[in-house]
């Protein structure tokens, strides 16, 4: 029986990987601009870190997790955890009073398959730890926005706010209340749903249940003051920063650990998975985990799944070129003598490939065309008599005559 790749589990292949550093590049790039460190924890942890933060009646925790429930071990279903846990544990808030962390790497969720939705999927993930002003939430979501921007992409960014302990069990009565009337209507996760995560109706994708909820009582008109303060604050910030926003008093987000304000870039070319990247406040989170009291945070994650679906449909993906130089040796004596070339142009700093099978010199350059070169150095016996090669164009098609060293050959394709 062949063995071929778990449903939900993609193998990324030699030709999309270049898209993926380019996501990667940029991304390191742009957090380096807002001055975010790198970390690196690991993508197994106990389970019970992620029943204490993302909540143990989330969808998440009760059916989406890879858990070796004979070890109380999990594979991570996303980052925020992890990284916080590693950050209380490495007390490395002690020292700043802001940590900007960012981390890259594999989530798991055992979600149903389908287009930008994997089981193993790949996230960007950064947190600001320590720092509760606005402006702050604001920054954030600027930098996503940048980070969008310089991959070329457009999506729209909706802001919510979840308020916090003071306000929101007041509001969840009200729409307790409210859903008490109309559950009939409701599809049966949400029938379940509203007993132990109320709020979670609100953004229910089934269309009997969104027409249900549509008059329901929204928490932004129901905040403390210090909670409708930061949200004015958050919006203030963006209005400075010109990043264009929308409200969207429906979003709840999907992990329980978030109060005030909550984010999400979507888009409408993924079909149902609209989110590119989303995040939020976790004031309560890092003390709740064990790290020192009243320390607050707020981050965001980035699918890079969705974001390289994205560039790939916006054809902006022309396929890269597998090496710059590809070498024509026609002969064993012209394979000897270019050997040693090849090395040396590499050195230089050009990708160069070349083929040691003597295949005819038509099927050598339908090679190159496949590879994609810029160039192509056509070596055989009169070229090594004359110690001349034929450096032809691959674009333009003109060749010409060109030393037979790294020096001459590295000026004429501009390495
Ligand atoms: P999340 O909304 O669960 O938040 O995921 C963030 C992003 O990861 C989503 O917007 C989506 O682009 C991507 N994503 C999630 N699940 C999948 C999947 N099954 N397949 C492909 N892509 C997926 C979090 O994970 C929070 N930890 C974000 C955060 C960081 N909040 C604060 N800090």
């Amino acid at each position: 029986m062949k063995i071929v790749a778990l449903n939900g589990f993609k193998d990324i292949q030699p030709g999309e990987t270049w898209l993926w550093r380019r996501v990667e590049e940029t991304a390191r790039d742009v957090f380096a601009r807002f001055a975010f460190q790198e970390i690196r924890p690991p993508v197994l942890e106990k389970t019970e870190l992620f029943k204490r933060s993302i909540g143990e009646a989330t969808d998440i925790v009760e059916k989406e997790m890879y858990t070796f429930a004979d070890k109380g071990l999990t594979m991570r279903p996303e980052a925020t955890a992890g990284l916080l846990r590693a950050v209380i544990e490495h007390n490395l808030l002690a020292a700043r009073p802001l940590r900007r962390l960012f981390t890259i790497g594999p989530m798991f969720r055992h979600e149903r398959p389908q287009m930008g939705r994997l089981r193993q999927f790949h996230q960007l993930d950064v947190e600001a730890l320590g720092g509760a002003h606005p402006l702050l939430d604001a920054e954030l979501m600027a930098m996503g926005a940048a980070l969008l921007t310089e991959l070329g992409l457009t999506a729209s960014l909706e802001i919510n706010s979840l308020g916090c302990p003071n306000c929101r069990p007041a509001y969840r009565e009200k729409l307790l209340a409210f859903i008490a009337g109309r559950s009939g209507g409701l599809c049966a996760d949400c029938q379940r749903r509203s007993a132990t995560n109320p709020l979670r109706v609100l953004d229910c994708k089934n269309p009997a249940c969104r027409a249900e909820v549509a008059a329901a009582p929204a928490i932004l008109d129901h905040l403390c003051p210090d909670c409708a303060a930061h949200f004015a604050g958050v919006e203030t910030g963006l209005e400075t920063l010109g990043v264009s926003y929308q409200r969207n008093k429906f979003m709840v987000r999907g992990l329980d650990y978030y109060c005030r304000t909550t984010f999400e870039f979507l888009t409408t070319n993924l079909g149902a998975q609209a989110a590119v990247g989303a995040g939020g406040r976790y004031d309560g989170l890092i003390e709740q985990l064990g790290g020192p009291k009243d320390t607050p945070g707020i981050g965001f994650a980035m699918g890079m799944e969705r974001l390289v679906l994205l560039l790939q449909q916006q054809e902006q993906a022309d396929a890269e070129a597998e090496a710059d130089l590809y070498i024509a040796a026609l002969g064993a004596a012209a394979v000897n003598a270019c050997l040693p070339l090849a090395q040396h142009l590499r050195e230089r700093g050009l990708r160069v490939t070349m083929d040691y099978e003597g295949r005819a010199l038509k099927n050598q350059m339908k090679l190159a065309d496949r590879l994609g070169t810029a160039w192509t150095l056509i070596v055989g016996d009169d070229e090594l008599a004359s110690d001349n090669g034929l450096l032809r164009d691959m674009h333009s098609k003109e060749q010409r005559a060109v030393a037979l060293n790294a020096a001459a050959i590295g000026e004429a394709t501009g390495q």
